[in-house]
């Protein structure tokens, strides 16, 4: 698989090098992704469509909320098992899914730049602004290390991954929980395919807790998670001719104990008839009308072990913090399912 492009800048880094497999063909996905998304029932979004520039950024915001235990219970264990991680997996190489700012990421790099000849750095996101700056700080900051970003989407460009040694492929931050169960075990099976011997993945997972907790870290009291959320619907006005009035939709974020996982949804606050132009489409919406957003699954051990077993992936390790919030598991390619690449 080839890039559509190669990103330059003056003057040249010569360690630094980033891929955009993300071409203009992502419009056409984009529309047919609302397209199918609006026009079904009940009407859903992928919330990868939340990320771009402004998306990446509320992001960011919403990590550092009070509520938002996920980002920083996932450093603290970073912050005390990351070298075991980097050494036990024997890695000399970091392939980052969903990287997003890097900032945790810096806490694998640091014993990864200490143990490895030549350390390389590949962080793919489907927000260039994301990969873009995370790459420059990271290759400023770092002697020695090498990135190679890749702009796209980590469900359809691991194919045009550098060889690399040793790879350990992180897919931090919790996004995995995003992936409902059958697309979660066709996604990992694809990903284990491409483990050889030497590599190994790293997944933070949002572990099952009281619903109260849960909750507020979806509802923070600045609102932050609601503009990120309705940042979608600007997505869409921005990118298809979408005339979505944001003040008309609320953010709705609860947790729903059948499927164990924390669903957004946008709900209409008064009947409104939406055009978006580029889909030739017209929706009308009454008052109290839904759009599923996001789900963010919470797992037991028990059940991430399982799927990651189906998918031929053997977990060898567990981190978690002491009040058991959130999990690190690392795993490898099972005995007889390793890639032949
Ligand atoms: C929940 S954020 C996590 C960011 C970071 N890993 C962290 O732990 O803070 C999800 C990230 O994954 C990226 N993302 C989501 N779906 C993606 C896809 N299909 N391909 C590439 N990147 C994706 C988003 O742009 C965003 O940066």
């Amino acid at each position: 698989m080839e890039p559509v492009g190669e990103l330059s800048f003056a003057p040249v880094i010569p360690s630094l090098r980033l891929d955009v497999f993300r071409g203009d063909e992502w419009i056409t996905a984009f529309a047919n992704d609302v397209n199918y998304g609006l026009g079904s029932e009940p009407r859903e979004l992928p919330p990868k469509y939340f990320y771009d520039a402004r998306g990446s950024r509320l992001f960011d915001r919403i990590t550092e909320l009070p509520e938002y235990y996920p980002t920083r219970t996932e450093r603290a264990i970073l912050e005390r098992c990351a070298g075991q991680i980097v050494g036990i997996a024997g890695a000399e190489t970091l392939v980052e899914l969903g990287s997003g700012s890097s900032h945790k990421t810096e806490l694998l790099l640091e014993p990864l730049i200490e143990r490895a000849a030549n350390p390389l750095y590949v962080p793919i996101d489907f927000s260039e602004s994301a990969v873009r700056e995370a790459s420059v700080r990271l290759i400023e900051k770092y002697t020695g290390l090498r990135v190679h970003g890749v702009i796209g989407d980590f469900e359809k460009h691991l194919g045009g991954l550098p060889p690399a040694p040793a790879r350990l492929f992180a897919f931090l931050g919790g996004t995995i929980g995003n992936m409902k169960s059958d697309h979660m075990a066709f996604f990992l099976k694809r990903l284990g395919r491409l483990l050889g011997p030497a590599d190994s993945l790293l997944v933070g997972v949002d572990l099952v807790k009281e619903s109260g907790e849960l909750e507020a870290a979806y509802n923070d009291a600045q609102g932050v998670t609601a503009e990120f959320n309705k940042n979608v619907l600007a997505t869409i006005n921005d990118n298809l001719s979408g005339d979505f009035d944001l003040d008309g939709f609320d953010h709705i974020a609860f947790f729903d104990p059948e499927n164990s996982w924390i669903e957004m949804r946008l709900r209409a606050n008064a009947a409104q008839s939406v055009r978006i132009g580029a889909l030739d489409m017209r929706l009308e919406f009454e008052a109290g009308d839904e759009i599923r957003t996001e789900i963010s699954r919470k797992f037991s051990r028990e059940e991430i072990e399982r799927e990651l077993r189906i998918a031929g992936l053997e977990p060898y390790g567990w981190y978690t913090d002491e009040d058991s919030r959130f999990a690190l598991t690392l795993a490898a390619p099972a005995a007889g399912q390793i890639a032949l690449s």
